[in-house]
C-alpha cells in the first residue's frame, strides 16, 4: 500500500480526455511527482511487439510487465536504454496496451512499480484506477472526461503535431471502442467512482480544468487539516 502521509492527486479518465496534459500541469504547479500509468502498459505494449509475443500469451505478458526495464527521465521515457517517447504513443500500441490491460497478470506485475512513484512531496498520477485500485488513500480523486469527439480533435491535433497522419473518424471509432473495452472489462474497469470528483473539460481550455484540479486539492487539504485540528485533544 502507498505511503499513507503523502499526499495523492488520482486522475482518471478516459483516452485522449487531456488527463495526462491537466496531471502534469497540476504537478508542476504543486512540485509533485508524476506518474503517467498509462505509459507503463504502453511499454509492455511495445515490448510485447518487439518480442512478437502473442497477444493471448497472458504469462509471457506479465513477465514483460515485471520485468520492463524504464527510466522516465525529463519528460522522456526510455525502454532499456532507448527513448521510447514517442514510440509508445502510436495508436497501434495505445489499442495493443488496452488489450493486455484486460489481463489480471500483467495489472498485477505493474502494482508495485506505480506504487513506488509515491515520494515526498507528493505525487499527482493519471490513469483508469489510480483512486480506485492503485491509491485508494488518495487526497483528491478526480474522473476527468470530455465527449468522445472532443477527444478525438484532441487526439488529432497531438499526433499531427508529433508528424505523425491520422484521419480523425478513425480516430473517433477507436476512441470509442478503447472507452467500451477500458469500462466494460472485469478487473478495474474504467468508471467514475462514488468518491472521485467528475471534470468534464469538454468546454474547458487546459487552464481552467488545472485550476478545477488545484483549487480541490486546496479544498481537500484544508478538509483535512481541520479534521486532525478536531480531533486532536
Ligand atoms: O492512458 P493511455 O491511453 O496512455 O493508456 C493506454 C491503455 O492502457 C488504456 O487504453 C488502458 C490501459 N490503462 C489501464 O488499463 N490502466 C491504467 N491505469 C492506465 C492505462
Amino acid at each position: 500500500m502507498p505511503t499513507q502521509n503523502i499526499p495523492v492527486i488520482a486522475i482518471d479518465g478516459p483516452s485522449a480526455s487531456g488527463k495526462g496534459t491537466v496531471a502534469q500541469l497540476v504537478a508542476k504547479s504543486l512540485g509533485f511527482h508524476y506518474l503517467d500509468s498509462g505509459a507503463l502498459y504502453r511499454l509492455v505494449a511495445l515490448k510485447a511487439t518487439q518480442t512478437q509475443t502473442d497477444i493471448s500469451n497472458i504469462k509471457k505478458l506479465a513477465e514483460i510487465a515485471r520485468n520492463l526495464e524504464v527510466i522516465f527521465s525529463d519528460n522522456k521515457i526510455f525502454l532499456e536504454n532507448n527513448n521510447v517517447t514517442d514510440a509508445i504513443r502510436t495508436e497501434e500500441c495505445g489499442i495493443l496496451a488496452s488489450n493486455l490491460a484486460s489481463y489480471p497478470p500483467v495489472r498485477v506485475a505493474l502494482t508495485d512499480r506505480q506504487r513506488a512513484f509515491c515520494q515526498t512531496p507528493g505525487l499527482v498520477t493519471d490513469g483508469r484506477d489510480m483512486g480506485s485500485v492503485i491509491f485508494p488513500n488518495a487526497a483528491l480523486k478526480i474522473f476527468l472526461t470530455a465527449s468522445a469527439e472532443i477527444r478525438a480533435q484532441r487526439r488529432y491535433k497531438q499526433l499531427i503535431e508529433k508528424g505523425i497522419n491520422a484521419n480523425i473518424a478513425v480516430l473517433l471509432q477507436d476512441i470509442q471502442k478503447r472507452d467500451e473495452r477500458d469500462s466494460n472489462r472485469q478487473v478495474a474497469p474504467l468508471q467514475q467512482n462514488t468518491d472521485a470528483k467528475l471534470l468534464d473539460t469538454t468546454a474547458l481550455s487546459i487552464t481552467q480544468a488545472q485550476n478545477a484540479v488545484l483549487a480541490w486539492y486546496s479544498e481537500a487539504c484544508a478538509n483535512i487539516a481541520f479534521e486532525l485540528k478536531v480531533k486532536a485533544p
